[in-house]
């Protein structure tokens, strides 16, 4: 799809040619000369349309209208999470008009919020799935208009917006996928081929490769499949060369059957999706070649299945890590943690200034947060509010966690230096505890994205792109934070 950010007033806007215009219409809106504005205003006034966000009136073939339908919505005060709303409840209206060509007026006092709101509430609704339907019904819209009052100032956020959109997008598409298709082998030629595009540094290792790293852990997990697994590092250096980096850890399991701790049958489907942080770790990679910020950012993806057969590794197991410390497996559907901590040790090589691991890691995190927001567990106060910061700011949110060490109790057994589950209490909190041994020599974030990277059954079903909004917000906003002094860094991080 095509976006354009134009500058254009509303009689500006009712000179367009399209299928459907749509003006979002603010509190204490006002008519102007122009046959639009006055309409909205008449609509207004006659309390026929509410300025509320979600509120919807359509005309069709207006006077004075070159487009088809002419879409007035509701945008409250104009903020991102108003023009948010106003996007949504439009997009049903937008869809079945079959348009081809839409344009978007935004109030005249819009920011850089309302800009990204607009762009990714148009992708988001419009993406449609298509890779395994034999008869693909392409998506219709093809070019997307933004019309603001002056289009110089919002270049920045309007390239930025665009950039988000296509980086969300790709993770949905991966996310939706099945899991034949999106294999670890797959993932890993999505890693390449974003390297050639962009100009990325990319590595994907095999087993071999990674079996001499000394990743134990992760490699039991791949035992049980016949997909080998890889791992992928994937590297933007657009911060100076000795510059620490920000080093993105997305788990990459392609399905998750539970493995010789099988899971039930109902909804087993969904842990297709197991792959979700991954997605976004690849997703957000999409935008960074997009927006090119000066910092420099690594990405690790361990990937692979996890599935019952004779050569699993099983309950009782005891595993060494690529740190060295040894893990007793209680449960094989703990998978993700264990795939997770090796690449955590192997992000210690890189002396990132922060790491951040992202993974759909336990069911636990979605009954303690449900679909809204995001589970952010961290190491590193600094780190956590610049994520939460990243996220609010994104309409992307998370919720911080505790991790007192009395949570990691649970953990303790009498076989290994840990077990890799704990019992049911707490369990997104005893599962980032886990982590947490794995992630002592950096500032460490952990984003449990069980409840948030896809939507279940019905017509919604597919993946959000989720957390790709917060962490672009957050890699933009760390290239032009001034890194806090290493004295303090040093002391936060013990
Ligand atoms: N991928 C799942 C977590 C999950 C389950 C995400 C359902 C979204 C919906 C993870 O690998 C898993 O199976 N976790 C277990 C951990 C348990 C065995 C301690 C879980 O959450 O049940
Ligand atoms: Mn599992
Ligand atoms: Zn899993």
């Amino acid at each position: 799809m095509d976006f354009e950010l134009k500058t254009l007033d509303l009689a500006g806007a009712a000179a367009e040619k399209c299928e459907v215009l749509l003006v979002l219409v603010t509190e204490g809106f006002k008519a102007g000369k122009d046959p639009v504005s006055k309409l909205a205003a008449a609509a207004v006034a006659a309390k026929d349309l509410e300025t509320k966000p979600g509120k919807v009136l359509q005309a069709y073939r207006s006077e004075g209208v070159a487009a088809t339908r002419l879409l007035l919505v509701g945008a409250g005060d104009g903020s991102g999470k108003k023009v948010q709303s106003a996007m949504q409840a439009a997009a049903g209206v937008i869809k079945a008009s079959g348009a081809k060509r839409l344009v978007i007026c935004l109030p005249d006092g819009a920011g850089g919020d309302a800009v990204r709101a607009a762009v990714c509430g148009t992708a988001e609704s419009s993406y449609v799935y298509v890779a395994t339907k034999s008869k693909p019904e392409g998506r219709e819209l093809r070019k997307v208009t933004i019309a603001v009052k002056d289009a110089t100032k919002h270049r920045e956020a309007f390239a930025a917006a665009r950039a988000a959109a296509a980086g969300i997008e790709l993770a949905r598409e991966l996310g939706n996928q099945p899991p034949n298709y999106v294999t670890p082998t797959r993932l890993g030629e999505e890693a390449k081929k974003l390297a050639r595009a962009h100009g990325f540094q990319c590595e994907v290792l095999g087993p071999k490769d990674i079996e001499k790293l000394g990743m134990g852990s992760f490699l039991s997990v791949a035992k049980g499949s016949h997909e080998p697994a890889r791992f992928i590092v994937l590297r933007h250096n657009g911060g100076a060369k000795g510059d620490a980096p920000v080093v993105l850890v997305g788990k990459g399991i392609t399905f998750d059957s539970g493995g010789i701790s099988i899971k039930p049958g109902a909804d087993m489907d969904e842990m297709k999706f197991d792959m979700g942080g991954a997605a976004s770790v690849l997703g957000t990679f999409r935008a960074l070649g997009e927006t090119k910020p000066k910092v420099n950012v690594v990405g690790l993806i361990p990937t692979c299945e996890n599935m019952p057969d004779g050569g699993s590794y099983k309950p009782g197991d005891v595993l060494t890590s690529m740190s060295g410390q040894t893990i007793e497996v209680l449960n094989t559907d703990a998978e993700g943690r264990l795939i997770l901590c090796d690449a955590l040790t192997y992000a210690e090589r890189f002396k990132p200034r922060a790491v951040v691991d992202i993974a759909t890691l336990t069911g636990a995190c979605v009954i303690a947060l449900g679909h809204v927001r995001s589970g952010l567990f961290a190491s590193d106060d600094e780190l956590a509010a610049a994520l939460l910061a990243a996220g609010e700011s994104a309409l992307d949110l998370a919720w911080r966690m505790p991790l007192d060490d009395e949570y990691a109790e649970g953990l303790k057994t009498n076989f290994a230096d840990v077990a890799n589950v704990a019992g049911r209490a707490g369990g997104s909190i005893t599962a980032a505890k886990f982590l947490h041994r794995f992630a002592q020599k950096y500032p460490w974030a952990h984003l449990d994205i069980a409840g948030t990277a896809w939507r279940s059954g019905g017509a919604n079903k597919g993946a959000t792109g989720r957390p790709v909004g917060l962490l672009l917000e957050y890699i933009t906003a760390q290239a032009t934070a001034k890194p806090s002094s290493p004295r303090r860094r040093a002391a936060k991080a013990k």
